[in-house]
């Protein structure tokens, strides 16, 4: 079935697949969650990127198919795609059309077009580190090439093996992570580190889903995550969707469940991760570092190393800021008065000593940082 769907501005966009919320839970036992039994939120086929609508969920499964890079830029900015690893692959497929749209018969021709395109996917979104490597890695390889037909060949082809990197790299993480979570843990997580912020399978929630697999009995307490709630959106909906025992609290009940000892572990993704240790992820992220020190829960970040970001000092990082209309209604409802000021971060820090380790694919990073971090990428 393929229709034309409108979302946000006058582009056209061709979708692949629809499905009711009727049919959803149906829909998900079978062939789109064959791989890694998660959600495949990016895939490639037939020269087109098709990724799931993250802003119709849970309600609706939309698959959206994509031809212009224009469209993945928007796609991005307006979160249809979200999450440091999905943005940074789907990135690097928007420069791999960028590539093929182009008509033009020279490579500098062709770097010149593929440069334009790298600005525009670029600036969409400043916080997560992965989009830039994504950009980088695509422009590394074209540069590479002699002939306009090789770049493009070559450029899908690093695309598409970024994609198959990622679930590679989650499952590594969820390996390492697991062994730090024992059986009858309750693990609370933040916005969602899932399949749907990667390709497939996640990076909090991989090595959660990996905790399970290894036979360990787990609960998962997730925060709703205002304002765009991809706590309750998303992450709800895909432990739901694999079967993981999971209850939903309202951020503002982070430190009511660590004081009761509902909690005994956090684990959340990242957006950056710093030399020293220095962790960028969803706004809220902070204040549950800071709960669970003061309650002595240990705090684990799963980052892969695509994530980090070796070279900025915190004071360097851009903290998006989103519309305050997030902030002042829940869906087209309005719960603020019209005209009120908004601060609407949409990342935050948090600062090494609060971390207990952070997972890579590598293994764990634990404090000192900046020396366990270097001999992770030594390793490499
Ligand atoms: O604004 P979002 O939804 O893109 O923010 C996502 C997060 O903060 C995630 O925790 C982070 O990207 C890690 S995803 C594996």
């Amino acid at each position: 079935m393929i229709f034309h769907y409108q979302y946000n501005t006058s582009q056209k966009i061709q979708i692949h697949f629809k499905y009711s919320a009727d049919s959803i839970v149906s829909l998900l036992t079978k062939e789109n969650t064959a791989i890694h039994s998660s959600l495949k939120t990016i895939e490639w086929k037939d020269n087109k990127l098709i990724m799931i609508d993250q802003t119709k969920l849970p309600n609706e499964l939309i698959f959206v198919e994509f031809t212009d890079y224009n469209q993945v830029a928007n796609a991005i900015k307006t979160m249809v795609v979200r999450g440091a690893p999905a943005i940074g692959v789907s990135g690097a497929f928007g420069l791999a059309l960028a590539a093929l749209q182009s008509s033009v018969t020279t490579k500098e021709e062709l770097i010149r077009e593929l440069e334009i395109a790298k600005k525009i996917l670029f600036e969409t979104r400043p916080t997560a580190v992965n989009l830039k490597w994504g950009l980088e890695a695509i422009m590394k390889v074209a540069n590479t090439g002699t002939t306009v037909t090789e770049i493009k060949e070559s450029v899908v082809q690093t695309a598409k093996k970024m994609a198959e990197d990622d679930v590679q790299i989650n499952m590594a993480m969820g390996k390492h992570g697991s062994e730090l979570f024992n059986d009858n843990d309750t693990i609370m997580t933040h916005c969602n580190a899932g399949a749907l912020a990667t390709v497939a399978y996640g990076t909090a929630l991989g090595v959660i889903r990996a905790t399970k697999d290894s036979g360990k009995n787990i609960k998962v307490i997730a925060t709703e995550t205002r304002p765009v709630q991809q706590g309750s959106r998303l992450t709800a909906f895909e432990l739901k969707h694999d079967g993981i025992d999971v209850s939903l609290i309202p951020d503002t009940a982070v430190g009511y469940t660590m004081a009761k000892g509902l909690v005994n572990k956090i684990i959340v993704g990242a957006d950056r991760v710093l030399r020293t240790g220095h962790v960028f992820n969803k706004i809220g992220t902070y204040q549950i570092a800071l709960i669970a020190k003061q309650h002595g829960i240990p705090f684990y970040v799963a980052s892969p190393l695509s994530t980090f970001d070796m070279k900025s000092n915190p004071e360097d990082v851009v903290i998006e800021h989103r519309n305050g209309s997030e902030v002042t209604g829940i869906g087209d409802k309005k719960t603020a008065p019209e005209g009120i000021n908004v601060i609407n971060p949409a990342f935050d820090m948090t600062t090494p000593e609060l971390i207990s380790g952070i997972i890579t694919e590598k293994g764990v990073a634990r404090a000192p940082y900046e020396e366990s971090i270097k001999k992770l990428f030594e390793a490499n």
